[in-house]
């Protein structure tokens, strides 16, 4: 859970703070209300409390962007004094409620208790109600690094674009499948998303799977059988591990996307297909195509617009963002309450290489819940190779072996994490254990060192 908190008071930034923290809400805060919006829409909070009076506008000018930001954020606007025609009017423009300061916690506890009941009976709502439609993006594509909002614009770019051809590239678990539904859910098309796994049939089988065949066609075939293309119509037919399809079908899928046209294995009559073509791949098809194993002229074919998924290790902060997303959605799941990571814990997530990616991720995270029971994870509950690290990254030695001064320790840790969290300044404070303005005056001093 994400919170912002904007005011010019010191005083009140703090304890909120600090009393939104110990909830469970990742803070970030600003002093205007122009901060208060850039930092919105970087970190899409749940709550926002915004102090009537700000130097730059009042509450009211800043709380439709905070409401549109389309994850149900709620603000609470707080004024020194309550004049009732400005609470009326702050109400109107669509604050959630309206506290005067002195806050009295124990009153902004028990409206916040209201409004996360509620925004959870909203997301489950939405949640059954996409599950109930089945063909609805399941999983959100989680991500704030420059890379993965690049995917994301190509993403939205293949959905306006329904008859480009769709080839997505990355790691085992990087989030190929993932993409690929998501293109297809967010481009608006009424047919089926087909799939199929090159990898699993034999060269005879995936033919037929693919463009069915007549009956009497060869000895298995007692009945016409509709191939995916057919079922695919006015969808997508999307091609799983496509670097392991046989030449042979390549060829035949080659004249496929050419000319939209295909036969029923022992048919004669062509057949018009309007399916959307996609496919993923982890092999390096121009390798392929060097070794004589995938078809140079299917591969420009398709390659008009790929997209490359990055890595996790490449994803910077993405990694306690995703963390913190399935800490949350599968400790939901178990009926665990919801705690955040610890830094120990983090640093070492961060510090990990992900070979398996966000598929790895996700299993560790799953079994460090299990490991952990109802208590918060601890670095114990880590596979031994991710607690490992531990040992290494806290050695307080340079590579030669030679001890370090603390200083030095304490500038590449601070880099390190700078780093993992993509330079995001409120998330590396908060693993460091230390306020932002701590970090920042740390940052200053060590800048004329590095
Ligand atoms: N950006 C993301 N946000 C949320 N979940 C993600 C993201 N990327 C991947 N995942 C999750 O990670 C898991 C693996 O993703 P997916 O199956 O799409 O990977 P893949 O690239 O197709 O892997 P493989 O090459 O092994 O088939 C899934 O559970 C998916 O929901
Ligand atoms: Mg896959």
């Amino acid at each position: 859970m994400r919170a912002l908190v904007v005011d010019i008071a010191d005083s009140t930034r703090k304890k909120l703070c600090s009393f939104l923290r110990e909830r469970g809400y990742d803070v970030v805060t600003a002093d205007t209300g122009r901060d208060g919006m850039l930092l919105a829409q970087d970190s899409a909070p749940m709550v926002a409390f915004v102090a009537q009076q700000l130097p730059d506008m009042d509450a009211e000018q800043l709380i439709p962007p905070l409401t549109n930001l389309g994850v149900d954020t709620r603000v609470m606007v707080m004024s020194d004094a309550v004049e009732l025609n400005r609470a009326v009017h702050a109400m109107k423009h669509g604050a959630e409620y309206y506290f005067a300061k002195p806050l009295d916690f124990g009153h902004v506890a028990m409206i916040l208790d209201g409004v996360e009941a509620l925004q959870r009976s909203n997301r489950e709502t939405a949640h059954s109600r996409r599950m109930d439609r089945r063909k609805s993006i399941r999983t959100p594509t989680i991500g704030e690094s420059t890379q993965i909002i690049k995917v994301q614009r190509l993403v939205k770019l293949l959905a306006q674009n329904r008859t480009t051809p769709v080839l997505i590239m990355g790691e085992s678990g990087s989030g190929k499948e993932l993409v690929a539904r998501s293109i297809h859910e967010s481009s608006g098309v009424s047919g089926p998303l087909v799939e199929i796994n090159c990898a699993s049939l034999s060269e005879s089988l995936l033919e037929s799977e693919l463009f069915g065949h007549e009956k009497g066609s060869f000895t298995d075939a007692k009945v016409l059988k509709k191939g995916l293309f057919e079922i695919a119509a006015g969808g997508t037919i999307f091609f799983d591990e496509l670097g392991e399809m046989p030449l042979a079908i390549q060829a035949k899928l080659l004249k496929v996307l050419d000319t939209n046209l295909f036969r029923r294995v022992g048919g004669t009559i062509d057949i018009r297909s309007d399916a959307r073509f996609m496919a993923a791949t982890n092999r390096d098809l121009p390798q392929l195509v060097r070794e004589g194993k995938f078809r140079e002229d299917l591969y420009y074919r398709i390659n008009v617009l790929p997209i490359t998924l990055p890595s996790l290790r490449e994803r910077g902060g993405d990694i306690l963002l995703l963390a913190d997303y399935y800490v949350r959605l599968l400790g939901e799941s178990m009926g665990r309450s919801y705690m955040r990571l610890n830094s120990p814990v983090e640093e070492l997530l961060c510090a990990y290489g992900w070979p398996g990616n966000v598929r790895e991720l996700r299993n560790v995270i799953e079994r460090a819940l299990i490991l952990a029971g109802s208590g918060p994870i601890a670095p114990e509950h880590l596979p031994a190779d991710i607690r490992a690290l531990h040992v290494i990254e806290n050695k307080g030695t340079s590579d030669t072996g030679k001890l370090l001064p603390l200083r030095q320790v304490e500038e590449e840790h601070i880099k390190r994490v700078l780093c993992a969290t993509g330079n995001n300044h409120s998330r590396t404070a908060s693993i460091l254990g230390m306020s932002r303005s701590t970090l920042l005056a740390r940052l200053k001093k060590l800048s004329p060192l590095s």
